[in-house]
This record gives C-alpha cells, sequence and structure tokens, in this order.
C-alpha cells in the first residue's frame, strides 16, 4: 500500500534539480568548477557517493571518510544539498576477493568475476552484514550534516543469484509461502512431467535445465527474489532511519518499466509515506516501445511512478541528459526534448528533475553516457539546455507538494506481469508492460492523463479503468465493486485468465467471466502482422479469442472465424464494463468508440496538457506543445515561466512549454 505524503523532500527549497555526482573521478581543482557551474545552472541537490565503497572503506576494517568529509562540506558550502547514498551497490575486489561466496552465480551455475558492479549475491551472510554496516557509520557521520537532504540506498536494486545460498533462502521463502511440501507440489503443479518433490532438498532455483522450466518455479523465483532485495533495501533502511530518523530515505527504482525485477507494489509501503519517497530512474527505449513517440514513453514512466506513490509527488533520480551509454547509435535528443521531457516529469508530479550524471567521465564502462555537462562542456546543447531548464525550474517552485488530476486510471499489476512472461505462453507477443505502453500511448494521444495503479486499490476516484492486460486475478470484486459504483471499466484480452500459481481457472476467462458477462471458448492468436475483421469495420492485431456473449449486449462481432463477438459491453450497478476479444488496431478509434472523452475536449495533437493542484486549490496548468503547429491553450492565469499573464485560449507556439497558474 502506498502511504501519502506530498513533502517528500523537507529541507530542499523548491524543486529538485541535479544528478548523480562523483567527484571521486575527478582532481580536487576540478570539484570547484563543477560547483561553480552546479550553482550556474540551478542544481541544488546531487547524489553523492553512489559508488564510492572502495573510497570510504578501501580494505577489511578501513574506514576513510576524509574525501566524503569535504565533498559533503564543498556542498554545504555552496548551498547544494546532498542525496547521500550508501554506495553499496558496487562492492570493491577486496571485498569480494575476501568473501568469494557473495559473488554472484548465474542461471548456468557459472561464478561470475568482479570486475563490474553490482557483483554481489543478495542472500550471502557477508554482503548482508556489509551494506548495514556501511549504511549505519554513513549514517552516525552524516545525520546532522547541514548539506544532507536525503538518503539513496544501493542503486537500482536487480541482482539474482542461483548459488546454494539462493537456495537455501529460496527454500525457507518457499516455507512460508506454500506450508509444507504438499502446498508447494500443488502449487507448482509438480505432477506435470512427474516433478513430484519428496524432500525439501530437491528443490532448486530455476537453474539451467533441459526442457522449459515450470512456470510455477519461475513465478515464485521472481517473487523470492524481489523480497529479497526488499529485505536487502530494508536492513539499510532500518540501520539508517535509527541514526537518521529525521531525514527521507529512498532508493531508484526502476518503476518505469526498464527493469521489471520487482514487484513494487510490495516494495511501496517502504518506499512511501513520512521521510520515504518513490525515485525512479527513467531512460527512453525505442525498441521497448513500438511507434510510441518519446513524450507519451516519458508519460508512461511518470504515470507509473505516480501511480506508485498513490498519487502523492514522486522524484525523477535519472534520466540521461542526451544518449546513454548503452545504447549504441542511440539517439541524441533533438533540440529542446530533453527541456520538453523534464517539464512533462514535473507536469506528472516529479518535485524535480535529475540525471545521471553531473559531469561525464573520462573512463570507465559509461564514459560515452551523456551528461548535464557533457565532454564538449559549457559549448554544448546538453549544458544550454540543462542551464535553461534549472533556469525554468526556479520560476515554478511553487508547484512543489502539489498532485496530479487524473480522471483515468490503468491498472499494473507487476505479478501479472512475470506471470505473462513465463514460459509456455500460447503467444510470445501478449506481454504486460507492451501492452500497458500501447494502451497509455493511445490515452496521451487522446489527451487523458492517467494513474497507472495497483487493481486492488480504490479506484471510486476515477471516471474510466483501463486494463489492459490483466492476465492474473483471483477476484472480480474490487472492478465489481468500481463499475457497480458507477465506473467505466474497459478490459484487454488475454485477461482474468490464471490465479496466482498460474493455474488456468477453469471456465475462461475464469475471474472476470461474470463481471464482463462473456465466455471464451478458445484462443486465436495471430500471427505478426495478420489482422483480423471486425463488422464495425475496424480491425484487432496479434490475438483473438472465440467469445460468446452470456449477459453482454455484442457491439461488434469478427467477420470471420472466430465469427462471435469482439466487442462487449454490459451495464452493471451504475456503470458499464467493456471488453475486447482482440487486441485493437487502431487503440484511439477504440477509446472513443468506448466513450473515453480528453480531459480538454477540442485541444490540439501532441499538446500535452497536464494540471497540478495544491490542496488549498491553487492549480496550475502544464501545456508543453510537442506539434509543428501553434497550439490554443485552456487557461487564465499567469504563465510562470515568463511571468506573463495568459489569456483565454493563449496561443503556445511549436515546442514551447508553459506552466500557468490559474486564475480560479
Ligand atoms: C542506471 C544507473 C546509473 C547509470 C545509468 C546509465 O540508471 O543507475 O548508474 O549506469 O543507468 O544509463
Amino acid at each position: 500500500m502506498a502511504h501519502p505524503n506530498n513533502d517528500i523532500i523537507p529541507t530542499l527549497d523548491g524543486l529538485a534539480y541535479g544528478g548523480d555526482y562523483n567527484p571521486e573521478q575527478w582532481d580536487r581543482a576540478v570539484w570547484d568548477e563543477d560547483v561553480r557551474l552546479m550553482r550556474e545552472a540551478g542544481v541544488n541537490i546531487v547524489s553523492v557517493n553512489i559508488f564510492a565503497w572502495a573510497g570510504v572503506n578501501p580494505g577489511p576494517g578501513v574506514w576513510d571518510f576524509e574525501r566524503l568529509d569535504a565533498v559533503m562540506d564543498l556542498l554545504a558550502a555552496n548551498g547544494i544539498k546532498a542525496d547521500l547514498a550508501t554506495s553499496t551497490a558496487s562492492p570493491p575486489p577486496w571485498f569480494s576477493q575476501a568473501h568469494p561466496e557473495t559473488l554472484p552465480v548465474n542461471a548456468e551455475g557459472v561464478r561470475l568475476a568482479y570486475g563490474a558492479r553490482a557483483e554481489y549475491c543478495p542472500h550471502a551472510p557477508a554482503f548482508q552484514d556489509a551494506v548495514v554496516e556501511m549504511a549505519s557509520r554513513l549514517a552516525e557521520r552524516y545525520a546532522a550534516h547541514p548539506a544532507l537532504a536525503m538518503w539513496h540506498v544501493g542503486n537500482e536494486y536487480y541482482r539474482s543469484c542461483f548459488c546454494d545460498l539462493a537456495a537455501d533462502a529460496f527454500r525457507a521463502w518457499l516455507q512460508e509461502r506454500h506450508g509444507g511440501l504438499d502446498g508447494l507440489n500443488d502449487a507448482w503443479g509438480t505432477t506435470f512431467w512427474s516433478q513430484t518433490f519428496t524432500d525439501w532438498s530437491q528443490v532448486l532455483p530455476p537453474r539451467l535445465c533441459a526442457e522449459t522450466p515450470s512456470p510455477g518455479l519461475v513465478l515464485d523465483w521472481q517473487r523470492f527474489g524481489s523480497d529479497a532485495l526488499l529485505k536487502l533495501f530494508r536492513s539499510e533502511a532500518d540501520a539508517i532511519a535509527e541514526r537518521s530518523p529525521d531525514k527521507p530515505i529512498t532508493t531508484n527504482l526502476m518503476v518505469t518499466g526498464n527493469f521489471s525485477h520487482l514487484d513494487y507494489h510490495r516494495w511501496g509501503e517502504h518506499v512511501t509515506g513520512p521521510n520515504r519517497l518513490v525515485a525512479t530512474d527513467h531512460y527512453l527505449i525505442p525498441e521497448h516501445d513500438d511507434d510510441i513517440e518519446a513524450p507519451a514513453q516519458v508519460a508512461f514512466g511518470a504515470d507509473a511512478s505516480r501511480g506508485l506513490a498513490g498519487g502523492s509527488p514522486w522524484l525523477l533520480m535519472e534520466q540521461s541528459a542526451n544518449s546513454s551509454a548503452w545504447r549504441k547509435g542511440y539517439f541524441a535528443k533533438r533540440p529542446g526534448d530533453q527541456i520538453r521531457h523534464s517539464l512533462s516529469y514535473v507536469a506528472r508530479g516529479s518535485e524535480g528533475v535529475m540525471f545521471f550524471q553531473w559531469r561525464a567521465s573520462r573512463y570507465g564502462a559509461e564514459r560515452y553516457h551523456s551528461a548535464m555537462l557533457p565532454h564538449g562542456g559549457t559549448e554544448a546543447k546538453s549544458w544550454r539546455e540543462v542551464k535553461e531548464f534549472g533556469a525554468r525550474l526556479g520560476r515554478i517552485a511553487e508547484v512543489k507538494g502539489s498532485t496530479v488530476v487524473a480522471r483515468a486510471a490503468v491498472l499494473l499489476d507487476f505479478e501479472s506481469a512475470w506471470a505473462a512472461n513465463t514460459p509456455g505462453q500460447p503467444s510470445a507477443h501478449m506481454t504486460t508492460y507492451p501492452e500497458l505502453r500501447r494502451w497509455h500511448a493511445a490515452l496521451w494521444r487522446k489527451g487523458v492523463t492517467t494513474d497507472l495503479v495497483n487493481p486492488a486499490w480504490d479506484l471510486s476516484g476515477y471516471e474510466y479503468v483501463l486494463a489492459p492486460h490483466l492476465y492474473v486475478l483471483e477476484s472480480d470484486a474490487n472492478l465489481r465493486a468500481y463499475v457497480e459504483g458507477g465506473g467505466t471499466l474497459v478490459v484487454g484480452p488475454y485477461s482474468g485468465i490464471v490465479d496466482r500459481n498460474d493455474h488456468v481457472h477453469p471456465g475462461l476467462p475464469g475471474a472476470l467471466r461474470d463481471l464482463i458477462g462473456v465466455r471464451i471458448e478458445e484462443f486465436a492468436p495471430l500471427a505478426e502482422g495478420e489482422a483480423i475483421g471486425l463488422d464495425d469495420g475496424s480491425e484487432g492485431r496479434t490475438w483473438s479469442e472465440a467469445a460468446q456473449p452470456i449477459d453482454a449486449e455484442v457491439v461488434a462481432s469478427f467477420t470471420e472465424y472466430p465469427s462471435t463477438g469482439a466487442l462487449f459491453r454490459r451495464e452493471l450497478g451504475r456503470g458499464e464494463v467493456w471488453y475486447t476479444a482482440t487486441r485493437p488496431a487502431d487503440l484511439e478509434a477504440f477509446l472513443t468508440k468506448v466513450g473515453v472523452e480528453p480531459d480538454f475536449p477540442g485541444a490540439a495533437p501532441n499538446l500535452e496538457l497536464v494540471r497540478r493542484r495544491h490542496e488549498d486549490g491553487r492549480s496550475y496548468l502544464f501545456a508543453i506543445n510537442h506539434g509543428t503547429e501553434p497550439a490554443e491553450v485552456p487557461a487564465e492565469g499567469d504563465d510562470l515561466l515568463t511571468g506573463r499573464p495568459w489569456a483565454a485560449k493563449g496561443i503556445l507556439d511549436p515546442g514551447e512549454t508553459a506552466v500557468i497558474r490559474e486564475r480560479s
């Protein structure tokens, strides 16, 4: 569960602006230039000590805080705050050499060598102890430091390990989840292929085996991996909270979909509420996103982060100023994109904008990753835009603490996303994140701001709830309550199919059948590029189902096989539920058909409009013109970016942005 918190970094004046700062890579003389340029760019916070374990703790029992003290003092002297990291995402060689059992083993059983970052086994006691000691020592030393604004635990938790220590921890976790071996055998369906366990010692992580592994095993392994990393995060966070009780604690999550190793909803209560905050990294990855335009990708990341925060403000902890080191050949941001994207994150609830990283590294694996201050220095486009955006952010500081107004929600269940990716699926192309991204992008194009939320939460505040792909579902109770209460629910195909153990519900789609009033006879996946026609003139792609109404109106049918209903509508209580038995090829037209209205009817295409509102009613309309035509912005008030009044129907030029404090 997410807990509300509208003041996520209390000691920071205004919105956060900065990035990862790695002064350990530079001579002392460069640091002075760094802080001078930071001030010039409006940077007010930097993440330090992210990967500096080897400096603070250069050998067993050896501690040296001299450099970190100097960095923190320098920041404080320049009025720049620190997001102080614990550095535990990257143990140095001495540690791995002294504790070889902490090096991760992959699914093939190969123990990896040290030499890069994140080289650890989350289940190794020596590593678990070391990170708590590190966090404790840092918290003791810096809790009262004037530069300290917040704590940053680890970095992008994702590591898994298949070693014997992991196997032991996995068995203990399984015993807690399933009770005895009978429970485990049932849950994994081990009678299939005669894989019944008769002793716990037979239970293994999903190490490489000859054929398709058990989907139940794969799914539980993912749950276990997420829980193990959460435990690691909590061990550090608890050690810090004990010693530094008044400062927020976070870690940089990847709820934006770049990594899907964590069940973020299980993490939710530990990264929301008093002195906690949701912080996420977001890198745009075009090949993950079909033909989704960059601003819609930005919106997806932001809406997922805000969703996890339960609607509270959150923080964009990392983005790239330009290209990413790991995306060879990709992609110079077009002039102005960085500014527009950055403002969109803020429009969508981020309390600032941070980058990886402040100054481009001269060496190391990420020497060609872009930075706020690139190799080209202050002459480069990235820098000019960084400076320009810093100034803009300073002018809109009063939005801090306000929240985003969203009329629609898209349901995102992380377990469901894992389960839909387990081996042996009927289609390789019905997977959750891509499906959600497509629907979300269609909503973005229509001008509908959406929260990406947990299907188990209270949905009653939303006009529309969309469930593009909810593969795992135990019960329809929450969705039913939403519909009966007057909501419009739109459900995508291949939803409600399995239970939490990935067992197919009898009578498809088991958990949704009664609610949608439709039964599915068979799946009929489509080949790549194949289309299926509907009698309303639209088309479906990728997937179809032979579906029949039980208690629903057939709004459109397939024109050939499966020749039964394709789009269904059912009125229930004060609301209605729609079900589509194929993926609509034109999702925007589909949304129109099911009655989804834009937030600002008549707004120009590619004009992004998002409203943030304070509890006392003060509201701000963020307007970002991603298009090539001037666009009319439906607001009256003052544009905080230019200081000029904004008349009703004021025009925003192509590429431009405005943040209008609205006259009530
Ligand atoms: C991640 C990491 C950073 C850096 C960037 C580069 O987000 O947290 O340390 O590697 O990727 O894109």
